[in-house]
């Protein structure tokens, strides 16, 4: 009896051990940033024209895009190119100099335009070839910048390619898909999906043979290692530079290649995501994530883009370390990508001086000039920022203010700049291709590593006015419902009201404007002692101008005495404000000066 039971509290013993290990490892931040850090060389070296004029990408603001909920011109209820026209206005009085479109292309829209099957022609319901060339020139004409979105891991099943790659394995474009034999009847690999719950592999009787695709299996992926369809592809960037697109976006850019001997990848405990070691849903994508390919491809991008003399640029939407992120950008000379994404604040954050602080010094620890890093809050996959700020719109103006005086590209989703909220369309309706997937999963493992399982409640239509319709569309059938709450949250009433959010972002881009110190200038904190808790504050300056930013973090009201001789001319108050040397800044305030 008393064996049994020794024997039973081991076991339990080594249950409990492994379960602690188990939580550690999925929960718990193991990052060692400063040995990464060591690892990558301190100097970057430019290897293109730095002039400014080629370079103005590194000091743009960029508002994006998603077509089927901007504006409907049309009454069918999806928005499109016409409506986009007609409020390029609105995107120009804001204040926004670049705006990034995500995919109006042809395709079957199961992915919402993340499924292309022409990258050449333009999908009916939002338009035509015409219409795309008069929205580039309207957004020109307005002095503004504009960026497509390039989805060039995959296409659509529908794509022509794909057709003719899998009627035989002899025909000219069998080579253009990647295609494995299975192993008996088992898929060529254990490679699972980017969600990580089905195969990557997917069965065709025609060829006998398995396609790979990294995302869901109507977004097979194209074999980038195959000459032919990456000089298909350049054909298809130049198009565009010559119609003068302005940049590019490019969709999940370091999953383009895979490692073609197709080994197994390992298995790992890791469940919840851990990007920067590639490994999440208990695999490790050593060979399909990040493979060296994608560094010279990128470069040979950047080669395209730099053939163009007006300075073009793209931005990654790519995953990892900041060490992959390096290797991006380039690493000994800046000649991969222009810029990176950098999600960490997307996902999650804690709103806290202290969070925000910490979060800019490892960004420009990792991407000191020339190097810029890129603020991004919200996307069209993500809940939006508000949520994660307990829809408190104070706090989203201290997150504006942050954004637009940091040193960094700032990304702005439609509707982030009136607060416009996360949907809440049950994952059963959904019409995300994602959310089938997420179906099985408890919702409070969804809710702990932070994703959206249904992306519709991020897209839902951009709130114009409290009409009936929210001034979207005048159809009272949208593709995705308007939300309720567009009676008081809408661009009619901000641009009204001179205390709103909308007004905070266009007082701030204006300012930006008018201080290009807020682009160009160094970055550097106040110190701690000398700001009450809670309180954020740092100095932008080059050889001309100087400005400070102080952010309340707190609900509490913070008095403190202005240190800093001189800097007395306010540029911008929001709950807060100078008065002989002493300021105040009430519960989420914020104060910009200058001298
Ligand atoms: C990117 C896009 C997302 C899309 C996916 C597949 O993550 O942002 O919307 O579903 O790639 O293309």
């Amino acid at each position: 009896m008393r064996r049994i039971l020794k024997y039973t509290a081991i076991i339990f013993g080594l249950i409990l051990l492994f379960l602690t290990y188990f939580v550690w490892l999925n929960l718990a931040d193991n990052h060692n940033n400063e040995a990464l850090l060591d690892e990558l060389p301190s100097q970057i070296t430019p290897k293109y024209d730095t002039s400014e004029s080629k370079n103005w990408w590194k000091q743009t603001s960029v508002y994006q895009v998603y077509p089927r909920s901007y504006k409907d011109s049309d009454g069918d209820g999806i928005g499109d190119l016409n409506g986009i026209i007609s409020k390029l206005d609105y995107i120009k009085s804001v204040g926004f100099e670049t705006i990034w479109f995500s995919p109006f292309f042809k395709s079957p829209q199961k992915d919402h335009g993340y499924d292309i099957s022409d990258y050449q022609s333009i999908q009916p319901e939002y338009g035509n070839l015409v219409l795309v060339d008069s929205l580039i020139n309207e957004v020109h004409k307005r002095d503004m910048k504009i960026v497509f979105d390039l989805v060039l891991n995959h296409t659509s099943n529908q794509h022509p390619w794909f057709l003719e790659s899998k009627s035989s394995k002899d025909n000219p474009k069998s080579d253009w898909y990647v295609w494995k034999d299975g192993k008996a009847d088992t898929p060529p690999n254990n490679w699972k999906n980017i969600l990580g719950q089905i195969s990557a592999w997917n069965y065709v009787k025609e060829r006998d043979q398995y396609y790979y695709a990294a995302f869901l299996p109507f977004q097979p992926d194209l074999n980038m290692s195959n000459p032919e369809v990456k000089a298909e592809i350049f054909k298809i960037v130049k198009f565009w530079l010559d119609k003068d697109v302005d940049g590019f976006r490019l969709d999940i850019f370091n999953f383009i290649f895979e490692d073609t001997s197709y080994p197994d990848n390992p298995s790992t405990l890791q469940l919840s995501n851990n990007m920067s070691e590639g490994k999440w849903a208990f695999e490790e994508h050593k060979y399909n994530f990040h493979q060296p390919e994608v560094l010279e491809f990128a470069k040979e991008l950047r080669e395209i883009l730099e053939s163009y003399s007006d300075g073009r640029f793209m931005i990654g939407e790519v995953f990892g370390s900041h060490r992959h992120m390096r290797e991006l950008l380039g690493l000994e000379k800046q000649d991969g990508l222009n810029l990176v994404f950098l999600f960490d604040f997307l996902e999650r954050f804690e709103f806290s001086a202290d969070y925000f602080r910490q979060k800019v010094e490892e960004y420009e620890a990792f991407y000191p000039s020339p190097l810029v890093p890129t603020y991004v809050f919200s996307n069209h996959d993500q809940a939006r920022s508000i949520t994660r700020l307990d829809n408190d719109v104070r706090k989203a103006d201290i997150l504006a203010t942050f954004q637009l005086t940091m040193r960094g590209v700032p990304f702005t989703y439609q509707g982030e700049e009136i607060g416009m909220t996360t949907g809440e369309i049950p994952l059963t309706e959904a019409q995300d291709p994602l959310s089938e997937g997420w179906l099985a999963v408890p919702k409070w493992f969804r809710e702990e590593i932070g994703v959206l399982p249904n992306r519709d409640n991020c897209r839902t239509p951009m709130q114009w006015s409290k009409e009936t319709g929210a001034g979207f569309s005048s159809n009272d059938i949208t593709w995705l419902p308007v939300q309720q709450n567009h009676t008081s949250i809408n661009v009619e009433d901000q641009l009204q009201d001179k205390n709103s959010l909308l007004q905070t972002y266009k007082s701030l881009l204006a300012i930006r404007k008018q201080y290009p110190v807020l682009k160009d200038g160094t970055m550097k904190f106040i110190d701690n002692e000398e700001l009450p808790e809670d309180v954020l504050g740092y100095i932008r300056a080059n050889s001309e101008q100087t400005v400070i930013v102080y952010l309340n973090f707190s609900d509490k009201d913070k008095i403190f005495n202005n240190n800093l001789e001189g800097y007395n001319k306010v540029l911008f108050q929001k709950r807060g404000n100078l008065n002989e040397g002493e300021i105040k800044l009430n519960s989420f305030g914020a104060l910009i000066v200058t001298n």
